[in-house]
């Protein structure tokens, strides 16, 4: 059976290519799902691709992903500086998480610089736009075949 992968993707991520394109740039969501597909492909896993703009969907996604024993790659976007909610989430479904943004979080204002997510992850990738989801799932196989 192929591993399993969720992508998740937090607020406002649905309106990349219009989103301060000069920080998020040009790519869509579509267009960042179509790059993960492609990249599953070649590393042999399956992907599950969401967005929601509602942090009750996200927990619910973590549990399903950890019930499913899949690992997690998640843009948590606005609700990485605030929610305990999907930290909380994280520990009770002790999911292998790989958290990642597009920009540096740390090159910009103060209230991104902390994330609730981080200390749960086994590793966090910012700064290199939509390549960063790819580095990440390819962080995420990885980890997989060294268990
Ligand atoms: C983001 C960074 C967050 O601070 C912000 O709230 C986002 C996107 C990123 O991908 O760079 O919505 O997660």
């Amino acid at each position: 059976m192929k591993q399993s992968i969720f992508i998740l993707n937090g607020p406002n991520l649905n309106m990349l290519g219009k989103r301060e394109p000069g920080i998020y740039g040009a790519t869509t969501l579509s267009d960042i799902e179509a790059l993960c597909r492609a990249e599953a492909d070649a590393l042999g896993c399956e992907i599950v691709f969401r967005q929601s703009n509602h942090e009750g969907d996200l927990v619910s996604w973590i549990q399903e992903a950890g019930e499913q024993k899949a690992l997690v790659l998640i843009n948590p976007a606005a609700y990485t500086h605030t929610s305990i909610a999907l930290h909380d989430a994280i520990r009770a479904a002790s999911v292998t998480l790989v958290e990642v943004h597009l920009s540096n979080i740390h090159a910009r204002e103060p209230f991104r610089h902390h994330s609730y997510i981080s200390s749960l992850a086994k590793g966090v990738i910012c700064g290199f736009g939509v390549d960063g989801y790819v580095m990440g799932l390819r962080a995420l196989i990885k980890l997989a075949a060294s268990k």
